[in-house]
């Protein structure tokens, strides 16, 4: 699958999720430039999958990438995209955006000066289960959504370059690194909320890594979420939701074999009010694929992409939970 007149990518942080892209890319045959800080990492994943290797400023001065992806910790993100914005890349960035909203206003302004396209990875929007219960909410077929409740838990990340993710100051710790992924689907299926409130745990890290939210959307609906990373390691990764519509419920749950790794499960299923439940087949895809091809498509003519917009709500409730968070208290540990 190689999109016609593709340029190259330059990948910028090839750790956990720059793997991850760096793969996608590849599967859709785009040429490869990847740039990382440790040079064992970045040599081995090159060797792999064909791809170059090249520097910060080589990737800027080189007229071939047309596209940076930025797969970096959370605290560079803006200082990349600024850079690579002004010297005419197209910026595709990980979530979250940043870890304050006026990064993320920032990169949006910096994005339309340059005339150039920023994606931010909320890959929700293109997980397909996640996608069928948006599609649903907006079709209307089952009425109105009334209200979603969703989970994310896991167990403490320890892989991350020089330990980036336990240090609040980078990640934001789970609300900000975890939890707003749910935020933003929660978001994505009802708009912006008028009223947020939430109670949680601190890690010994300081960090708000359990975090249980209460999110009011005026008379269009609430959610409840949970996102941790306080589970045991024996925990494995789990995903779940449910959206209640005025005329039926849709259920999904996924859960991993261990922690991130291993087989995993997940069913989705419509319970409508009349007649029996009504498992769905997941439709296949690999969404961060589908995410990197959606942004690529956009550059040049129809395409999804979830704006640093977007994003920057979905930080700004992040931010106004940790307020709430803050103010209420929380048990340690
Ligand atoms: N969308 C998702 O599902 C998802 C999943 C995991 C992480 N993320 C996000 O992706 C980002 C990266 O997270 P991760 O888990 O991959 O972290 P990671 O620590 O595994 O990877 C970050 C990589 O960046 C490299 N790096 C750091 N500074 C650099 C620099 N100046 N130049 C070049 N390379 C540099 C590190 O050496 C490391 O390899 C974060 O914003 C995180 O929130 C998103």
């Amino acid at each position: 699958m190689k999109p016609a007149g593709s340029r190259s990518v330059g990948l910028v942080g090839a750790g956990f999720i720059g793997e991850v892209h760096a793969k996608a890319w590849r599967a859709l045959g785009v040429p490869l430039k990847i740039c990382e800080e440790d040079p064992g990492r970045s040599a081995r994943l090159a060797g792999q999958l064909g791809a170059g290797q090249a520097s910060w400023e080589e990737l800027l001065d080189d007229p071939e990438v047309a596209t940076i992806d930025l797969c970096l910790p959370t605290d560079l993100h803006r200082r990349f995209a600024e850079q690579a914005l002004a010297r005419g890349k197209h910026v595709f960035c990980e979530k979250p955006v940043a870890l304050r909203t006026e990064d993320a206003a920032a990169m949006e302004q910096a994005a339309r000066s340059a005339g150039k396209l920023l994606g931010i990875g909320h890959v929700l929007h293109f997980w397909p289960a996640y996608r069928f219960a948006h599609q649903l909410a907006s079709s209307g077929r089952y009425g109105a959504p009334l209200s979603l409740s969703a989970r994310r838990l896991g167990t403490a990340v320890t892989w991350s370059a020089g330990n980036w993710m336990q240090d609040p100051a980078r990640s934001g710790g789970a609300l900000f690194d975890l939890h707003i992924h749910d935020l933003d689907f929660a978001l994505w299926i009802f708009g912006a909320p008028t009223e947020v409130g939430a109670a949680g745990r601190r890690s010994s890290s300081g960090a708000w890594d359990a975090v249980n939210s209460l999110l009011r959307f005026g008379e269009r609906g609430c959610a409840n979420l949970e996102g941790s990373l306080l589970l045991p390691p024996s925990f494995p990764f789990t995903m779940d939701f449910r959206l209640d519509l005025e005329g039926a419920s849709l259920l999904y749950r996924f859960q991993a074999g261990a922690n991130l790794g291993g087989a995993s499960t997940e069913e989705l299923v419509l319970y409508p009010k009349e007649g029996a439940a009504e498992p769905q087949v997941i439709p296949e895809g690999d969404p961060y694929l589908l995410e990197l091809q959606s942004f690529l498509a956009a550059q040049s003519g129809p395409g999804e992409v979830v704006t640093a917009a977007e994003a920057g709500l979905a930080l700004q409730v992040a931010q106004e939970l940790r307020a709430a968070l803050e103010r209420g208290g929380g048990a340690m540990g």
